[in-house]
């Protein structure tokens, strides 16, 4: 770049943590290359509003640790408007702006293949706890929503002990199972429902049958949020199994607290090898994490293919559960 970089940073969609540690990294490895460095709060909301805040070294210090994202972030059905595009166009010109990142998930990268048609420099960083992008192994904040999944399972699993119940546990996700399929294996759940493999009640009945059969006091369901709704479940399957079934939305809490240092680390990681793009004249892509490395794909090839679901790990939840 030839003109004084000047790099924007802002968080949109669904907050995850991590997100603030993936701030952290843009903004100290920008101004360590000579770069200046902005914010934008509220998302896409507050590029169009033009809601701009100029950050030093120690604006992002102290939230390494912190959940959410401190600059806010919005869900905006503005950018799906050429209007809304066209004023993001000409907030980023009137402030400088020479580079964009945009952290978020598959919504968020869909607006910024429109900002990169319009010729904003710009890159992704993902930032979502449901892992449904495409060409990352993993996205910020999914390690840390499955030890908050997992944590609530063992709590609802020494209840639904005692009491000898089953239960249904309702993860979030949208149409995506991953976040269900991984913190159902790693809680050792009996049953895991994703929306990507068809289920029948009378295959879920006949699990809580033969645990029943072997001693167990407890049956744990877990059930992504896209493949059932957990209280309609529970009301079948007390019908069809002819005993009382519990549920428990976790809904919010998924996305709350401090980042993992998985998370923490992965988004450092990838904050910093945004501005590297950026500052190498890269646009239109996001970061991706392959193989333990950075590395960098098309805003089209993270968002176009859901995480293809990993079968064989369904098939070793169901063979543990057993
Ligand atoms: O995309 C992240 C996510 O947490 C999904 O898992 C969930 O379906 C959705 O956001 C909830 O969105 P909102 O916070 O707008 O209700």
């Amino acid at each position: 770049m030839s003109e004084k970089a000047r790099i924007a940073v802002l968080t949109s969609g669904g907050d995850a943590p991590g997100m603030n540690a993936a701030i952290r990294s843009v903004v100290r490895n920008a101004l360590a290359q000579g770069a200046e460095t902005v914010a934008i709060r509220h998302g896409y909301e507050g590029l169009i509003d033009g809601d701009f805040t100029t950050m030093e070294v120690s604006s992002v210090g102290g939230i390494l640790d912190r959940g959410g994202t401190f600059i806010g972030t919005s869900r905006s059905e503005r950018m799906f408007t050429d209007e809304g595009l066209d004023r993001c166009v000409e907030q980023l010109a009137a402030h400088g702006v020479t580079g964009l990142v945009v952290i978020g998930g598959d919504g968020t990268y869909r607006a910024a293949e429109k900002l990169d048609e319009r010729g904003v420099r710009i890159i992704g960083v993902p930032g979502t706890i449901d892992n449904d992008l495409a060409a990352t192994d993993t996205t910020i904040g999914f390690d840390t929503a499955q030890n908050t999944i997992c944590d609530a399972t063992s709590k609802v699993r020494d209840t639904a002990s005692s009491h000898e119940r089953t239960f249904i546990i309702e993860v979030m996700g949208r149409e995506c199972g991953m976040l269900a399929l991984y913190s159902g294996l790693a809680a050792g759940a009996d049953v895991i429902l994703v929306p990507e493999v068809p289920w029948q009640l009378e295959d879920i009945c006949a699990s809580v049958a033969q645990g029943v059969t072997r001693g167990k006091k407890h049956t744990i369901i877990v059930v992504a949020e896209g493949a059932a709704h957990a209280f309609g479940l529970a009301e079948e399957l007390s019908r069809a199994c002819g005993h009382e079934v519990r549920s428990v939305v976790l809904g919010h809490i998924q996305r709350g607290g401090s980042p993992s240092a998985f998370d923490r680390t992965l988004a450092s990681r990838m904050g910093a090898a945004a501005v590297d793009a950026l500052l190498d004249g890269e646009s239109g892509k996001a970061v991706c994490l392959q193989n333990a490395d950075m590395a960098l794909e098309t805003f089209a090839v993270c968002y176009s293919h859901s995480h293809e679901m990993k079968r064989h790990i369904y098939d070793l939840a169901m063979v543990l559960a057993r």
